[in-house]
């Protein structure tokens, strides 16, 4: 049976700062940032957008009334918690009005999260072939104001819809999965801002995809050639690039700039919006699809999944016959040019103001989903009105 990505879909915060505004204030040369780190511009959000309304407005275009009958699970990954105890999940479910026979949590591991909710969705719909699953990545990625992370924040949700017999992207029984207990990147209970050891997290990250990549390679015999392009988890650009980098080395230039000119399509959207922790690598995949001309119906696309901490995993699947009449190009253009610039002094007043759940209070935005309130430590939120 074939089970995948059937709908994909993205939403980022209306807010953005220039990454040469973010360097000149923070006196570094612009250049670092644009090329050693690969941002171009970086998504922020007001208070009174948070993860469950990044979820709900990723969502909302993409349920048709049907879909919303038969999803039987509904699964948010994210870091960016906002209730230690009632899933995020539980909230979206009433907001986006599926059925009430169904499953909804949260799971966490850092920006894996999403990839571990994909393969519970897969396994899910093989044995019941009629669900469809919710799998939601998203997170609100903040280092803090002069952080070594400032330039590699970011913020948003992914959506994806997986069903048998999916539109877009038929997922493959070929996954393989790497855990190790290292301290690159974590955030105790109660801290706001992670804390990270930058070197350390980026050896992790490329000697992880290296043991995967190699794991995949032995367990599968399969070399780079299968492969039409590969995505993977995006904190900043420049670090998908050095983990290619580490397993291209003994292949012929052809071959490199083959899978290099596919990474820096997958990368497009990544540069104007930052680190989306759970849902990066699924950014990386809509952005790969919605800019190459280079893919067609069956090509094998390679998804490399990282979470700090750390879990790793690659994975692959097919691209559907006629997938591109279920992208949304065009959507995503305007929703990435129409967001305003912020002056940097904008963006750290906007940042610093941090949502106080213990004082009612009440807000005004004009996003589809946004907080109306929040009142008893309780948040209420704003819908769209029925069409
Ligand atoms: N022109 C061009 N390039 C320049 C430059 C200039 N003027 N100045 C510096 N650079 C280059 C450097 O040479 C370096 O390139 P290489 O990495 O290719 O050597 C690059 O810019 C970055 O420079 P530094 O290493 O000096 O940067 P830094 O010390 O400020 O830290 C960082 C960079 C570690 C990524 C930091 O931003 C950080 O800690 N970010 C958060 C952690 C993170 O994203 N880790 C990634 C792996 S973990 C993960 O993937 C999970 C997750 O989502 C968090």
């Amino acid at each position: 049976m074939n089970v995948g990505i059937d709908k994909i879909d993205f939403f980022v915060p209306p807010y953005f700062i220039d990454m040469t505004d973010l360097a000149l204030a923070r006196q570094v040369d612009p250049n670092k940032f644009h090329i050693g780190i690969g941002q171009d511009q970086m998504a922020v959000n007001p208070k009174s957008q948070d993860i469950i309304t990044f979820a709900a407005n990723a969502c909302h275009s993409i349920l048709s009334e049907e879909d919303k009958q038969k999803i039987d699970m509904i699964i948010v990954a994210t870091e960016s918690g906002i209730d230690a105890s009632k899933a995020s999940a539980v909230i979206l479910h009433r907001l986006l009005k599926i059925q009430p026979f169904a499953r909804a949590f949260e799971i966490k591991e850092a920006c894996y999260g999403a990839t571990a909710g994909i393969q519970f969705a897969k396994a899910h719909i093989k044995e019941h072939p009629s669900s469809k699953v919710l799998v939601i990545a998203t997170d609100i990625a903040k280092y803090g104001l002069y952080s070594g992370g400032e330039p590699t924040q970011g913020a948003g949700a992914v959506a994806m819809l997986l069903s048998k017999d999916p539109h877009i992207l038929s997922l493959a029984e070929d996954q393989v999965s790497l855990t190790q207990d290292i301290y690159d990147f974590w955030r105790p209970m109660g801290h706001d801002y992670p804390s990270v050891d930058g070197p350390l997290s980026n050896e992790t990250y490329i000697q992880s995809f290296v043991k995967v990549w190699q794991e995949y390679q032995k367990r599968q015999k399969a070399s780079l050639t299968d492969f039409s392009a590969l995505a993977f988890h995006i904190p900043y650009t420049k670090m998908g690039k050095k983990a290619l980098l580490a397993i291209l080395e003994n292949e012929t230039e052809e071959e490199q700039s083959r899978i290099l000119s596919r990474y820096k399509e997958s990368i497009t959207y990544s540069r104007r919006v930052g680190n989306l922790y759970t849902g990066s690598l699924y950014l990386g995949l809509i952005s790969l699809l919605e800019n190459s001309s280079q893919l067609s119906e069956g090509a094998k696309i390679g998804l490399f999944s990282y979470g700090s901490g750390a879990v790793a995993e690659f994975f692959s699947g097919r691209l559907v016959k006629g997938y591109k009449d279920y992208l949304h190009t065009t959507f995503h253009k305007r929703l990435l040019d129409d967001r305003k610039q912020l002056s940097i002094e904008a963006y750290e007043e906007m940042f610093s103001e941090q949502l106080d759940i213990d004082t009612d209070n009440t807000f005004s935005d004009v996003l589809s989903y946004s907080l109306s309130s929040v009142k008893n430590t309780i948040r209420h939120y704003k819908e769209p009105s029925p069409k």
